[in-house]
């Protein structure tokens, strides 16, 4: 039963994403009255990722290492074969990896970007530059760590937030060509594309786009590098928007999506819903320029830092990512909070992609200058009144410049994340109902500073306030129209 998604028409002719699966193992969820909610976030200098689970309601932070998983996945965790080297649970995840991706030789990791330090270190050296269709932040760090520069190529209107362009994770061509052109090839590491790009709103790139990618790399002899993190998803939206592939399977389109690619990486805690990473290729000579520093960094080469029972998991798990129903759950009910918050007039990134509902906090905020960082204060202001943990994609989660002044994003989102499998639709119209209440409140809205900025990475660890008594505000303007509700 690969050919579904869970898009189902009703009687009334909606579309309505129904859970094609059933609930078996539950976690009990607490939704904490206003003041707590607002006394977490300001215990957690209005920063989402520092916010301890028992303050959350829907926790929408991430679908990395979220997502459920399945009963098949959970009853092969105890099969695991715990040892150091030689452990059956690597070679069965070993042979699901090679029958999925079609890469012979499979490198295991702790997680994503793991995987992202071993291919920086391996490939890249000082004055080379990686074009690719959008950075990840842990990626751009391993980059330049290692002397990297990151080139964005994407087209022109990709960060439009309102479109109706199918593809905008595509890699412009010409574009491409000019990197070659300016730099040489010998300075170009490698051509890296994500899949379901996820700095832009898990906005999918096209297989013709891939295919003109690696003509492009074959003519200049470089190699094509695939974040596969969310390539499951990708290749459900290919099925979905390129004719060619409308009667494709998801498997064909996966094998033909890693063919193009010299060396594919991913994070499974997207990718096949466990904890861990990798890295596969067909090419002896990639795989000798990693294996040794696999083994300084993550662990012997069969199990890479992963837990034996995660390796289990993964191998299940990355079998059921060629399952349509099960790679169309999150974008399902991505499309359902899109459609309804942009049919309110509420400025959300369009076409909906993968993993999250993206909120376009300076279209929200428009008062909120983007020194004010209005993408963090929308996701704490969000956590107040509702209890949704959602995270900032935005300015804070850029850098200084050399000067120490902010590098303003190119965008200012709000991602509230749609772990596959994990929320129902009622809680998936709670969401929508309080983005909409926010909305009509927004002008109460104000905006953040710094207390304490760490200098790397600092959207994970930084703490801010906020620059006036907007949290009270909102706070009293909730309890005027909800009352007693939480
Ligand atoms: N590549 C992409 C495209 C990612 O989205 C992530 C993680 C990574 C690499 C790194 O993988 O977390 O396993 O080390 N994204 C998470 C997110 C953190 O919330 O979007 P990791």
């Amino acid at each position: 039963m690969t050919d579904q998604n869970s898009a189902i028409k009703f009687y009334s002719g909606e579309q309505i994403p129904v859970e094609l699966h059933k609930v078996r193992i539950v976690q009990k969820l607490f939704l904490k009255p206003i003041e707590e909610r607002k006394a977490a976030m300001e215990e957690a200098g209005f920063n989402t990722f520092l916010l301890s689970t028992k303050d959350v309601f829907l926790d929408m932070l991430t679908d990395s290492g979220t997502n459920a998983m399945s009963d098949n996945q959970v009853s092969s965790m105890l099969q695991a074969d715990d040892a150091y080297a030689g452990s059956q649970s690597f070679y069965r995840m070993e042979r699901a990896l090679r029958d999925v991706f079609g890469k012979h030789y499979v490198l295991p990791a702790h997680q994503g970007r793991a995987a992202e330090n071993i291919v920086s270190q391996a490939f890249i050296k000082k004055g080379d530059v990686i074009p690719m269709n959008y950075h990840f932040t842990t990626t751009k760090e391993h980059m330049e760590l290692n002397g990297g520069k990151v080139l964005e190529i994407f087209a022109d209107d990709a960060l439009e937030i309102k479109s109706s362009k199918l593809f905008k994770g595509n890699i412009d061509i010409e574009k491409l060509k000019a990197v070659f052109k300016e730099y040489g090839k010998e300075r170009v590491a490698f051509v890296r594309m994500e899949a379901s790009t996820n700095l832009i709103g898990g906005q999918p790139f096209s297989m013709q786009n891939m295919r003109d990618v690696k003509k492009v790399c074959d003519e200049n002899e470089t190699m094509m590098v695939l974040d596969a993190s969310l390539i499951g998803e990708n290749a459900y939206f290919i099925k979905q928007r390129e004719e060619e592939f409308k009667n494709a399977n998801i498997k064909d389109i996966l094998l033909e999506m890693c063919s193009y690619a010299d060396l594919v990486y991913f994070s499974s805690r997207k990718v096949s819903s466990t904890r861990g990473g990798g890295i596969v290729t067909n090419s002896k000579d990639l795989y000798m320029k990693m294996r040794d520093l696999l083994v300084l960094y993550e662990g012997f080469l069969t199990y890479g830092g992963m837990s034996v029972r995660e390796i289990e998991a993964m191998a299940v798990g990355i079998n059921e990512t060629c399952d349509e129903t099960v790679i169309s759950q999150s974008p399902s009910f991505i499309a359902y909070a899109v459609n309804q918050l942009d049919a309110a007039g509420i400025p959300v990134i369009t076409p909906p992609g993968a993993l999250g509902c993206h909120v376009d906090a300076k279209g929200f905020l428009p008062h909120v200058p983007q020194a004010e960082y209005p993408a963090g204060a929308l996701a704490s202001a969000l956590f107040i009144i509702s209890g949704i943990r959602g995270m900032e994609r935005g300015t804070i989660s850029s850098v200084r410049d050399e000067n120490g002044d902010d590098i303003l994003a190119d965008v200012e989102l709000l991602r509230l994340a749609f772990p596959r499998r994990v929320f129902t639709l009622s809680q998936t119209m709670f969401v929508v109902d309080r983005v909409k209440w926010l909305y009509d409140n927004r002008e109460l809205i104000g905006g953040l500073e710094w207390v304490e900025e760490p200098p790397l990475l600092r959207f994970f660890m930084g703490r801010l306030k906020a620059k006036t008594d907007w949290p009270e505000k909102l706070l009293a303007k909730f309890k005027k129209d909800f009352g007693e509700s939480l």
